[in-house]
């Protein structure tokens, strides 16, 4: 089985995330969605929120697994086997901190990272900017799934009211 990991905060799942997710899900057998817990950053979702919602939007691909993991992206992939890391690049901006990881990546364990040039209708986007142009009743709809749309309104009107 070829294996391969897709990491991130997922704070929520974006279509930009779904774009790198889908593709390489058609390069390996099994794709791990790995969901990185930072003690250090208050997310709008908890993790349990943040891998529902990419277990049904991912659910069509049929090869995705779902979990979370504290600690470091090298222990998960050793634990499972998984010899790659797929990650998307927006931009030149990206670059230098994705260059960095990978580096340390593979200096730590091996394991290599693969860079999917993202769709160029998703290269500015990041959860964070969902979120803040949500937050100040900005129409994200076509940024991210149906599914996060309304559970993303429903938890920005529950924050607000709070
Ligand atoms: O969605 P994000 O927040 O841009 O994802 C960044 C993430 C979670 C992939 C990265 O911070 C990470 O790999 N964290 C796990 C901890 C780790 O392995 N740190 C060393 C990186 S060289």
């Amino acid at each position: 089985m070829r294996r391969a990991v897709c990491p991130g905060s997922f704070d929520p799942i974006t279509n930009g995330h779904l774009d790198i997710i889908e593709r390489a899900s058609k390069l390996y057998d099994v794709v791990h969605v790995a969901v990185l817990i930072n003690k250090n950053k208050q997310g709008l979702f908890s993790i349990e929120e943040r891998i529902e919602l990419i277990e049904e939007t991912t659910a069509s691909y049929g090869n995705i697994e779902v979990e979370s993991h504290h600690g470091l992206l090298v222990d998960f992939c050793r634990a499972r086997g998984i010899p790659a890391i797929v990650k998307g690049l927006r931009a030149v901006s990206d670059f230098d901190y994705e260059l960095q990881m990978a580096q340390m990546n593979r200096g730590l364990t091996g394991v290599e990272t693969l860079f999917v040039p993202t769709s160029p209708t998703y290269s500015f986007l990041s959860s964070t900017l969902v979120k803040e142009v949500a937050s100040y009743g900005g129409d994200v709809s076509h940024l991210i799934p149906q599914a996060v749309h309304q559970r993303l309104a429903d938890r920005i009107a529950e924050r607000a009211a709070q």
